[in-house]
């Protein structure tokens, strides 16, 4: 299955506009109902704008609950359930990737890009422009190489930054000889590259104050509705008006009903309307069209305990998949050596080397509280279990640990006179912050927990009685 990424800042005051919504979300939306999608806010991407701390806050909440809204506004729960969701900074690979990445990345390509060039065409001193901007479009490949994406959907205005990713991607494989980054494809359906803004002269920008909002009340959505320019030539209603440039109709194209669109502009160039009515009939469709969402958006608001389930879901699924491949790509630089210890990242040891040398608890290693913290344990109960085939010691479990679908867990226990049977439908203790594993043609998603009985015999800890997918503390 083809796997989708895509992600946006909070920029501005962090809420969402109608060119946003078809230039990004809509595809996102679209996308989700067929592929695997993965959906971020990139809230460190911000930080070269942004730094008051309220504001920031403020601005990463407004964009988690706008894009929450929309696509559960759009979708049906089972669909909305596929996506991880996520935000940026709860996963600490990006910038770890973006410092490896650096080092591939030729300064003259980073100067052609449109974020820097923009600020110097607008005569701001060099000295004014910090590091963060400079070097924007090198975090954004790390965002997107992390997790291999096929396709990443955006507006027209970001197609060059992931091109800079193609290009970082196959300076990094070329340097290092290997395949471990993919180059991903922008996705961009042509009618919604650029949408224009309600002067009908530049593109939608928040920055520009040319926009129609989703989430504001209907005074401030109907104010921006009657704000929008249509045909300056057309002084009265029975004048014969233009359709062509006319932003009323444009964006009548995307939220109205094709039937009723096609009379308005007949009308319309014959004199038989006024814009009054077809702003308003403009007005009606967006709250159509929006009105789930906006619902789910004031739910969603309400119940904050919720938003941060959703998060923390997405970072530990996205941690997983972006763990993956920085085990790979630490490997192919040469991070991992004789002395490695693992990354800070990851709660397991990730090199090769590291597991032959067994753990690092148990060489006399100690580690601080901060990272047995990490360690996620949460109560599961297996569903399946079923000898490995092509392997002497191991069983495959399937287990239900509280999330939507179960996951696949391996435990190399058969040597010890364990048999499948003695498994199904019991409850034990499951690590589930791993980074995946890959045990044959599978990846063991988590590992079952067990304490040494006579002769070094593993015996799993019992959990019965525990709610599923409850966590250790
Ligand atoms: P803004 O320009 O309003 O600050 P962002 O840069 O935060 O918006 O853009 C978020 C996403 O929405 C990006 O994928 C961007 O390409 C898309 N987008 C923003 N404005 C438009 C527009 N006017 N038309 C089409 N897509 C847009
Ligand atoms: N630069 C994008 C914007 O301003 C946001 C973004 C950050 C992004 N990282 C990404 C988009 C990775 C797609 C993929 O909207």
């Amino acid at each position: 299955m083809k796997r989708i990424l895509s992600g946006i800042t909070p920029s501005g005051d962090g809420s969402l506009h109608i060119g946003n919504y078809l230039g990004a979300v809509r595809q996102y939306v679209q996308l989700a109902k067929e592929y695997e999608c993965f959906y971020f806010v990139a809230d460190l991407h911000a930080l070269t704008t942004i730094q008051d701390k309220a504001q920031f806050q403020k601005n990463v909440e407004t964009l988690i609950l706008n894009d929450l809204a929309l696509l559960q506004g759009f979708l049906t729960e089972e669909e909305f359930n596929r996506i991880t969701f996520y935000r940026q900074s709860d996963v600490g690979l990006h910038p770890e990737l973006q410092t490896i990445l650096n080092n591939v990345t030729p300064f003259g390509l980073l100067k052609r890009a449109h974020a820097y060039k923009d600020k110097l065409q607008k005569e701001v001193d060099e000295e004014d422009i910090n590091l963060g901007l400079f070097n924007y479009p090198v975090l954004m490949a790390s965002d997107i190489l992390l997790y291999k994406p096929d396709l990443v959907p955006v507006g027209k205005d970001q197609k060059q930054h992931v091109e800079i990713t193609r290009d970082i991607a196959g300076r990094f494989n070329a340097t290092f000889k290997v395949k471990t980054l993919k180059l991903p494809d922008a996705y961009i359906p042509e009618e919604v590259a650029v949408i224009m803004g309600t002067d009908g002269k530049r593109k939608m920008s928040k920055s520009l104050g040319n926009i129609i909002s989703m989430f504001d009340s209907e005074d401030v959505i109907r104010k921006q509705v009657n704000s929008t320019y249509t045909d300056p030539t057309r002084a009265h209603a029975d004048d014969p008006g233009h359709i062509e440039g006319n932003m009323v109709f444009t964006y009548l194209d995307f939220f109205g009903e094709k039937e009723k669109v096609d009379t308005l502009k007949k009308q319309y160039t014959e004199g038989k309307v006024s814009d009054v009515d077809v702003k308003e009939y403009l007005f009606a469709s967006l709250m159509k069209t929006f009105t789930p969402a906006r619902k789910k958006y004031d739910e969603l608001k309400n119940n904050p305990q919720k938003v941060k389930e959703i998060l923390a879901k997405g970072a530990q699924k996205a941690r997983m998949i972006a763990g993956q491949t920085m085990v790979e790509v630490r490997d192919a630089i040469g991070l991992t050596n004789r002395y490695s210890i693992g990354s800070p990242n990851m709660v397991h040891g990730s090199s090769k080397e590291n597991t032959k040398n067994g753990s690092p608890i148990g060489s006399g290693m100690t580690i601080g509280i901060e990272d047995f913290a990490k360690v996620e344990m949460r109560v599961g109960k297996v569903l399946e279990a079923k000898n490995k085939e092509g392997s002497e010691k191991l069983i495959r479990l399937v287990v239900d640990v509280g999330e939507t679908t179960p996951r696949i867990i391996f435990t190399a226990v058969r040597g010890y006179g364990y048999t499948p049977e003695d498994f199904p439908g019991k409850q034990f203790f499951f690590i589930t912050n791993l980074a995946p594993r890959k045990m044959m043609d599978e990846e063991s998603q988590g590992m079952i927990m067990a304490t040494d009985g006579a002769d070094k015999k593993p015996l799993f800890i019992s959990a019965e009685g525990m709610p599923i997918g409850s966590r250790i503390r």
